[in-house]
């Protein structure tokens, strides 16, 4: 088997690598732009090949080439840009995203698909409807990336190791990004022994905002997205049920029905193998209907193309 990376730009090489150099599969990196899925392998094999990985990374310009992959990962669509939302995509990117569903309903409609194209809960739920997936199969990318940098700034201001550090972000990956202050801890103990009411504020506006900076100073975010995508494959594929928070199928969970939205999911190797529905607090409950309407409005303007 193999797992399929369509785009093969920055973050689509990012995943490559992560996932080659957890040894996760052989990998297809394809991409419409002659070449740069083929530039983008042989450099990718080279570091394998000193790091003793067996690993096969291939560049391909042939959808067909995806026909034997479990894993599918959707990064191809225009990235964002300083001073973007992720919502401003939206329309480009629908239009791409549907075209590479459509390829994927004809060459791998088995696939377990990982959504990344921004804005990533409207495209993964325009992903899901195109292929007809099953929906504990269809998953974005998005919350895994926010926890990474909620971590990360945990981490700046408690001075504790990061390997002590456990977080939870939820709700839409973009404007109303929830990170979960009430449910993140530090060696198992509630974030307030650690840091003031005033630190924990920051660090969630700093959580919400971070990307764009990253996008302003460098062009693009690259090592954290490819990082997340492979913890996600390699809990599905070695079904070791880590609790990852993707953008995922709502099908009444939260009150909330026919929209995807991100949430805390067991990830197993059937996929998404159980929703975790929190209990939300008024505050969290407040900003996590604002992404549902968020999402919801966005869907709804794909629709009416
Ligand atoms: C990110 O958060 C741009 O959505 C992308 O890095």
């Amino acid at each position: 088997m193999t797992i399929t990376v369509v785009g093969s730009g920055k973050v689509g090489a990012s995943v490559a690598l992560n996932c080659a150099l957890r040894e996760l599969d052989d990998i297809i990196l394809l991409d419409v732009i002659e070449g740069l899925p083929q530039g983008e392998a042989m450099d990718i094999n080279h570091q394998l090949s000193e790091r003793g990985i067996d690993s096969k990374i291939k560049g391909s310009n042939t959808y067909e080439d995806m026909k034997n992959s479990d894993f599918i990962v959707l990064v191809a669509g225009m990235g964002r840009k300083t001073g973007m939302t992720r919502m401003d995509l939206l329309k480009i990117n629908a239009s791409i995203v549907k075209d590479v569903a459509t390829k994927i309903l004809t060459h791998a409609k088995n696939a377990t698909l990982v959504v990344v194209t921004n804005p990533l809960d409207p495209m993964t739920y325009l992903a899901l409807k195109t292929t007809k997936i099953n929906k504990n199969k269809v998953l974005g990318m998005g919350g895994m990336l926010d926890l990474s940098r909620f971590k990360s700034f945990i981490h700046d201001a408690s001075g504790c190791s990061r390997a002590s550090i456990q977080a939870m972000v939820i709700s839409e990956h973009g404007e109303n990004m929830l990170p979960l202050i009430r449910f993140s801890s530090i060696g198992g103990l509630p974030i307030s022994e650690f840091l003031s009411k005033e630190q924990c504020q920051k660090i969630f506006e700093k959580t919400k905002k971070v990307a764009a900076e990253v996008i302003a100073l460098k062009g693009a975010t690259v090592y954290a997205p490819g990082n997340a995508v492979a913890t996600m494959i390699e809990s599905m594929k070695k079904n070791k049920k880590q609790v990852i928070p993707v953008s995922a199928y709502l099908d009444g969970e939260y009150g909330i029905s026919d929209l995807c939205l991100g949430v805390p999911v067991v990830l197993g190797s059937n996929g998404i193998e159980k929703i975790i529905e929190l209990e939300l607090n008024e505050f969290e409950r407040k900003i996590f209907d604002l992404g549902v309407t968020s999402v919801r409005e966005a869907i709804n303007l794909i629709n009416q193309k």
